[in-house]
């Protein structure tokens, strides 16, 4: 089979790569229309870090992947097309800051609409609202071309950090479509290519709608377990419990689970708070206000859960830290990733920036350019500096915010960072990373998320 994938990005780059290295009879090609991005994907310097990922490109590339910016030959030349293009928050018009930006997925269809080149399975990999899959049929539909298309719906469900390690053991791959003669025939074909590596039974095939809808719903729920361990660590740090202690408690009864229970200053990345806007803006446009505010709350206590962070920032150091020298340590939305988006860090230096603090910023992987872009601030600003280690980064500072929980902040020297600060000297631990008595003995006041 030809496979073309439109959109070489944190979604459609592993992801191809997975299929191409378990599908040799295959020929997979990543396209984008950003030529730089491209030629990233062809060199040893990938656009995105994941662990593993470059061992999985290197074993297919030049023999089964490709990537490419020649986007029309390779629709025209393909069986299956993957749409993996990004679908952001709108930021005009109707739907402005809730609603699904739908643009790029249009243009990617109006596109396969327009090149023709045989009869295609067309699969929805990025998530879109429930219905999208209507749009795209009408523009195929109309397309006039005399060839037939079905559309399908394979939500991803990788998280960024362990994509690799999900895409080769995932727990399960959703597929959805017609569930007519033809819409099955191209579900079934679409199954056969995760099959290589993916056991039957683990995957779950569905009509269209239910599986765009699994996947907003998916990501609703994670992101309201974390919301709702948040909440509660509010609670433990008035009371005197321990959020991880309680954490640990109810998530041994096996109707509730571990996961998704560490409380932290909240929830990032490109998926969480963008699906439940979408989900809530869906729930308004089919007429269920009160469902809608239901799943916004989860993202208010997202945002409160940022506020109150800084809130005990300014609290523990004598209400003002204009002026101050604060350390930022990790700017990634989570470890292992050096993406920046939706990132609690925006919204936290964000606000100590307006109470006039100055920072000093060390992520192992985010790029200057990206925590400038990130804070709007342009390349000189003198409120912020950037540096290459988590020390050097706290020297000389008033506290350390620890934003993202990277393994390296675990193996952190206290005492000779201690020794270099201005006292008393603050550690916030926005993740509940390092061991407290360790913080402690090293002179440092502590203060942890979820803890009194
Ligand atoms: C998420 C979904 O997990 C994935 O299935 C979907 O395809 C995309 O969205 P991702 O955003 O990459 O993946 O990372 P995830 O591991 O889910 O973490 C999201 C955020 O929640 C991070 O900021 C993380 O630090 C935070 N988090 C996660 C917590 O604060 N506590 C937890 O217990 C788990
Ligand atoms: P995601 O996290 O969903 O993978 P990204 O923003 O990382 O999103 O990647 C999406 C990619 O899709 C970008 O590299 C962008 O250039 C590409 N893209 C958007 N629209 C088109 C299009 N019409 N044709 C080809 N590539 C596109």
């Amino acid at each position: 089979m030809k496979i073309c994938c439109i959109g070489a990005g944190y979604v459609g780059g592993p992801t191809m790569a997975m299929i191409a290295k378990n599908c040799v009879d295959s020929k997979v090609t990543v396209v984008d229309l950003n030529q730089e991005r491209i030629d990233s994907w062809n060199s040893d310097d990938l656009p995105i870090y994941e662990p593993g990922l470059l061992e999985v490109v290197k074993a297919a590339r030049g023999r089964n992947l490709f990537f490419s910016t020649e986007i029309d030959q390779t629709i025209q030349d393909s069986d299956i097309i993957f749409i993996s293009v990004n679908t952001p928050t709108k930021d005009y018009g109707s739907g402005k800051g809730r609603a699904a930006d739908l643009r790029f997925v249009e243009s990617c269809a109006r596109n396969i609409a327009k090149v023709g080149g045989g009869n295609k399975i067309v699969v929805e990999k990025s998530t879109v609202p429930v219905r999208t899959a209507q749009m795209v049929k009408e523009i195929l539909g109309e397309s006039n071309n005399g060839f037939s298309y079905q559309v399908l719906s394979n939500p991803e469900f990788l998280a960024e950090g362990t994509a690799i390690a999900d895409l080769e053991n995932p727990d399960r791959v959703l597929i959805g479509g017609d569930q007519s003669k033809e819409g099955l025939e191209a579900i079934e074909k679409v199954v056969s290519l995760y099959n290589q590596w993916i056991d039957r039974e683990n995957i779950i095939t569905t009509n269209l709608w239910s599986s765009e809808l699994s996947k907003l719903t998916a990501n609703a729920f994670l992101a309201q377990r974390i919301s709702s361990i948040n909440a509660i660590s509010a609670l433990c740090e008035a009371t005197g419990a321990d959020v991880d202690e309680v954490a640990n408690a109810i998530g041994t009864d096996s109707r509730i689970g571990p996961k998704f229970l560490k409380s932290s200053v909240g929830f990032g990345g490109s998926c969480f708070q963008k699906d439940i806007l979408n989900l809530s803006y869906l729930c308004q446009h089919f007429g269920l206000p009160e469902v809608a505010e239901y799943w916004d709350q989860v993202v208010r206590m997202n945002d409160y859960q940022k506020d109150r962070f800084v809130q005990r920032i300014m609290d523990a150091m004598f209400n003002t830290v204009s002026g101050k020298k604060i350390a930022i340590l990790g700017f990634a939305f989570k470890k292992d990733t050096n993406d920046a988006r939706e990132s609690p860090a925006i919204a936290v230096c964000s606000r100590l920036l307006d109470e006039r603090a100055h920072l000093a910023i060390y992520d192992p992987q985010v790029p200057k350019d990206t925590i400038l872009s990130s804070l709007r601030l342009d390349a000189n600003d003198k409120r912020v500096s950037f540096h290459d280690c988590a020390t050097d980064a706290a020297n000389g500072t008033h506290a350390i915010a620890l934003l993202t929980e990277w393994d390296e902040f675990k193996k952190l020297n206290l005492k000779e960072i201690y020794a270099e600060m201005e006292k008393p000297a603050h550690f916030f631990d926005g993740r509940n990373l390092i061991d407290p008595i360790e913080v402690q003995n090293a002179g440092f006041r502590l203060h942890r998320i979820g803890k009194g």
